[in-house]
């Protein structure tokens, strides 16, 4: 009898040990882990993992409107995105500050991919997704560096003077997927506002990009020709 009782107590635990293995593994999947952590202590998260690393069809709508000027560009490939990032880095540098949207896979770390590897000038770099470390670090050039940032697993409103936001937007290049996060004490006054967004049929990604006033005059013509490309 005894026995049996062990032998029960003992195929329960083994169940309950399953199924949370598989509910965690699925829920990582899914990305709710990274909600569930972000919820319950963001600020452990954001800690733990910060680390270092050193080292086409095109349409483009130009308007004679000032603030708030929409440049568009579809790109029916990842291949594409990533060759508009490596043109974009072309006409951003320490100050510029990214703020990059649209759903999960839409295509946010391709285009940063892009230009992060403009920037080292090495087409071969290995940029990965920030998601589970909140802030990659890369530097080029002499003492310059560039902050690729995801915010998915923070909740909104949160502290980000963690992540020395807003000291570092104008001491470095700052690309920041799921900037939808920061509130508006953290906000840069001077950004590239980036939606990319999915057709559901094709697949296909348009990307749209609104500068803040003063980009929006430094870059308009630079922004244009890199629609057209
Ligand atoms: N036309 C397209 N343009 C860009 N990416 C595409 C396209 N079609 C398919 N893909 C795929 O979509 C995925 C985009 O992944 P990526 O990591 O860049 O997205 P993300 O926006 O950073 O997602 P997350 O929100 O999870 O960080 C890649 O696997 C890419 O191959
Ligand atoms: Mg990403």
């Amino acid at each position: 009898m005894k026995i049996l009782y062990l032998y029960i107590v003992f195929t329960l635990l083994i169940s309950i040990k399953m199924n949370v293995f598989g509910l965690l593994y699925g829920i990582r999947r899914g990305r709710l882990l990274n909600r569930i952590l972000s919820n319950s202590n963001p600020l452990m998260n954001t800690l733990a993992v910060k680390h270092r690393c050193i080292n086409n069809k095109t349409s483009c709508q130009d308007t004679s409107d000032n603030v708030g000027q929409k440049y568009v560009k579809l790109c029916t490939t990842a291949a594409d995105i990533e060759i508009f990032g490596q043109n974009l880095g072309n006409i951003i540098d320490i100050g510029d500050v990214l703020l990059l949207h649209g759903d999960l896979g839409a295509g946010k770390t391709t285009l940063s991919r892009g230009i992060i590897t403009n920037k080292l000038d090495d087409m071969s770099a290995r940029v990965t997704s920030p998601t589970y470390l909140l802030d990659n670090i890369y530097q080029y050039g002499e003492d310059k560096y560039i902050h690729h940032m995801d915010l998915y697993r923070l909740p909104n409103n949160s502290d980000l003077s963690i992540l020395d936001i807003p000291n570092i937007y104008n001491k470095c290049l700052c690309i920041i997927e799921w900037s939808q996060r920061i509130d508006k004490t953290f906000y840069p006054v001077n950004y590239l506002d980036i939606k990319i967004s999915i057709d559901n049929n094709t697949e296909n990604r348009m990307i749209t990009i609104i500068p803040s006033a003063s980009n929006q005059n430094r870059l308009h013509d630079k922004l244009v020709e890199l629609c057209k490309m």
